[in-house]
């Protein structure tokens, strides 16, 4: 048996039964995709050996890279997305939800001491985001772009000292690389992170809470309300409580900006583009 699961990000997900056992495999035929799902592996794998309470990850079985073509094979998780556990989840369950996130960036912080990065590597990242952004064909080279781009540069090259926690992170935090099962959570789809800091799990946690972007990506027909409900909830939650680190007051909304950039620069779609780039003023217009 197989069955093919449609992500977003062009790799090929197959779920295979061998004998009595399920197994995902991940794949790709592209040179720069098979590099990052071949790190991928090894960060995933790198991830189980920390013992995080309450989130477990799929063990790798296997990994191969054969010039532009690479595979993983890793268990399978008899699970639930975020939407279908979001909406039959009880408050309850939310809270459990929100302080096993708390616990998890409480645990990568205790694994990752402060450190002052180069300002270079969040300059560097802006103006390769600006480049793609200026050459995107969807996007409208309009005012309110040009806005955009010059607010988030003076945001961004403003700060002088980049001090934050350096050391571990998901890479890709969203709602949609969390698999729920009735007692744990699963994380899937590690990435590299160009700051590998704790801090940068929270901007990818707050751009579904805050941003609601996995929600714009789901197919299925969901209750929008009781997502905006539970959203509200989780982001006031991780916003209040993160509000104790110097490191999150300084610097969440401009790496938010940042990374919802990050987002715009591939987007192809004009509804995905004007709300990035809504969303992307809501922040730089917060006072
Ligand atoms: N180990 C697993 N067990 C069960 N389902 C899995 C597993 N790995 C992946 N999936 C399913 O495949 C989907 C896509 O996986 P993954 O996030 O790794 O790929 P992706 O191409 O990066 O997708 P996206 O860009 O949508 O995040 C998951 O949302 C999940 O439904
Ligand atoms: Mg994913």
């Amino acid at each position: 048996m197989e069955l093919i699961v449609k992500g977003h990000s062009g790799y090929q997900i197959d779920i295979v039964r061998e004998g009595n056992d399920l197994y995902v495999y991940k794949r790709c035929s592209d040179a720069d995709k098979a590099t990052r799902l071949m790190r991928q592996a090894a960060k995933q794998e790198q991830a189980t050996t920390h013992r995080h309470t309450g989130f477990q990850t799929p063990h790798i079985l296997a990994a191969e890279q054969n010039g532009d073509n690479a595979s993983i094979k890793m268990e399978y998780i008899y699970s639930r997305n975020f939407m279908e556990y979001f909406e039959s989840a009880g408050f309850e369950q939310i809270d459990y939800f929100i302080h096993t996130l708390i616990r998890y960036i409480e645990e990568e912080l205790a694994l990752s001491p402060l450190q002052t990065i180069d300002t270079r590597i969040v300059t560097d990242k802006f103006s390769s985001v600006e480049k793609t952004v200026n050459t995107n064909p969807h996007i409208r080279k309009d005012e309110r772009l040009a806005n955009i781009m010059e607010k988030s540069k003076r945001l961004l090259t403003g700060i002088n000292e980049w001090k934050m926690p350096i050391g571990i992170c998901h890479g890709d935090l969203t709602f949609s690389n969390i698999l729920f099962t009735a007692n744990t959570y699963y994380l899937i789809d590690f990435l590299d992170s160009f700051i590998e800091s704790p801090l940068l799990d929270i901007v990818k946690l707050r751009q579904d809470s805050a941003h609601i972007w996995s929600a714009k990506l789901y197919t299925k027909p969901y209750d929008p309300i009781r997502l905006g409900i539970i959203c509200q909830k989780i982001d006031s939650e991780l916003d209040t409580y993160f509000q104790r680190y110097d490191w999150y007051k300084g610097y969440y909304r401009p790496l938010q900006v940042l990374n919802l950039l990050r987002v715009l620069q591939y987007a192809k779609e004009d509804a995905i583009i004007d709300d990035l780039e809504t969303e992307i003023s809501k922040l730089l217009y917060a006072i």
